[in-house]
């Protein structure tokens, strides 16, 4: 089997969460890590003993063993070290945002374009089997048109440890930025790709966190169909606790929560240590990811999803979907019901291997990812202005996407 080699650049928390996917695929191989932390490129090479390490991006994306790469730089770097990807011929998965502003996007998409390799906008929930389902039962128009769509998430983001860059909006701190790509990811994914405008209100109402930990946005498809998207990260109330199996899912426990919070305000905390702990090799690696890696599906970041059709009402169930139709409650398993944690998380390295090995389609391509990240910056910009954002840069859903996808018992 042809193996793809693939090179991490950034091997941080959103890195140690896809290296037991890139583990688990055996046409994947994880040939080089990059990082500018020695503590974690050692953690990194204890793990991974075959694989080269390098100090900086610039070099590994010279090292001519490495066919793709996976960003999880913070932020700020995506454009530049996907840049540098394209120029050495590398193809790439840029984590969520994909840049910070849409100028950085556009010259993404252009390096990806002028190099002749894949650049794939990644690692957004809108990759997962129950919310790719809910598209295909939409598409097939069995139960009507779509008509609404509403996401809200409670999270506890803003007390997960934070280094400065996060915590910096000019560099995508914050729950637009870095949550906002998941809620919009999905609704353009279920209603066509085609935004016409946004409307939004962030809020930053922790003193200890100057950056914004919630939104409300209402957005309008071009065909008139209404979406609405909310995320409170302030950890008060978590959404996993909406499900009756979710209790206590989330990464941190309502225990846990109550005394970060106080350690956040006595200035107790050390948030360094606790970002390293949960790092590559950390002392809470393991456990952090153990929530969302649930073989059940709970109202994690990315948050209930309701898709409203003429006839039917369909959302997110334990091991897949409900849908609350004429006939009444039917819950259907998605992908065996295996589809989460893991499993779940090799998603754009299938869709990347099939684009490079396989010749086929890259379907969450960077104008794709562009458009995504058009309506988070709009979201800011909305709610600074206080009007509504006309949106340029949409594309649609290839046509194609997913054709091969059944719904069981549909
Ligand atoms: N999709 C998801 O579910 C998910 C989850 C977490 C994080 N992320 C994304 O991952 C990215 C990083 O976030 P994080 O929480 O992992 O932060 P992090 O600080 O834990 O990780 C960033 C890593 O990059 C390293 N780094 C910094 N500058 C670098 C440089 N110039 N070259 C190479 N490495 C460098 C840091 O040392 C660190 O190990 C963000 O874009 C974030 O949105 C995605």
């Amino acid at each position: 089997m042809r193996k793809l080699k693939i090179g991490m650049i950034g091997i941080g928390v959103g890195g140690a969460e896809i290296l037991p996917a890139m583990e688990s695929m055996d046409r994947i191989d994880l040939v080089a890590g990059a990082d500018i932390v020695p503590q974690t490129i050692e953690r990194f090479k204890e793990r991974y003993p075959e694989a080269r390490t390098y100090l900086s991006a610039r070099e590994l994306c010279a090292d001519a063993n490495v066919e793709a790469v996976w960003i999880s730089s913070p932020n700020r770097f995506h454009a530049e070290h996907a840049v540098l990807a394209a120029e050495h011929g590398k193809h790439i998965v840029v984590e969520k945002p994909m840049a910070t502003t849409l100028e950085d996007a556009a010259r993404m998409v252009e390096a990806a374009e002028r190099h002749g390799v894949k650049l794939l906008a990644g690692h957004t929930r809108a990759f997962t089997m129950p919310i790719r389902a809910m598209r295909k039962l939409i598409e097939s128009g069995r139960h009507g048109q779509l008509r609404a769509l509403n996401i809200w998430s409670y999270s506890d983001w803003m007390l997960r440890p934070r280094t400065a860059d996060e915590l910096d909006v000019a560099q995508g701190g914050g729950i637009p930025f870095r949550q906002g790509p998941h809620q919009v990811d999905t609704v353009r994914l279920l209603g066509g790709g085609l935004l016409r405008s946004v409307r939004a209100q962030v809020g930053w109402w922790m003193k200890e966190r100057p950056i914004p930990g919630y939104y409300s946005a209402f957005m309008e498809f071009e065909n008139g169909v209404p979406a609405t998207i909310v995320h409170n990260g302030y950890g008060y109330f978590s959404g996993a606790e909406l499900v009756p199996w979710g209790e206590d899912k989330a990464i941190y426990t309502a225990d846990q929560r109550v005394a970060i919070r106080k350690a956040m305000r006595d200035g107790t905390r050390n948030e360094a240590e606790d970002k390293q702990a949960i790092r590559i090799g950390g002392s809470r690696e393991k456990d952090y990811f153990e929530g969302i890696s649930a073989p059940a599906w709970v109202p994690e970041d990315m948050g209930l999803a309701i898709a409203s059709l003429d006839r039917a009402d369909v959302r997110q169930s334990r091991h897949g979907l409900y849908i609350h139709g004429d006939e009444g409650k039917r819950d259907i398993t998605i992908g065996g019901g295996v589809e989460t944690g893991v499993v779940q998380r090799r998603a754009e390295l299938e869709e990347l291997y099939a684009a490079v090995v396989g010749g086929k389609p890259l379907w969450h391509d960077g104008r794709w990812g562009m458009a995504t990240l058009e309506v988070c910056l709009a979201m800011m910009q909305s709610a600074q202005e206080r009007r509504e954002i006309m949106l340029r840069h949409q594309v649609p859903v290839p046509a194609a996407y997913d054709n091969d996808l059944v719904v069981p018992g549909d």
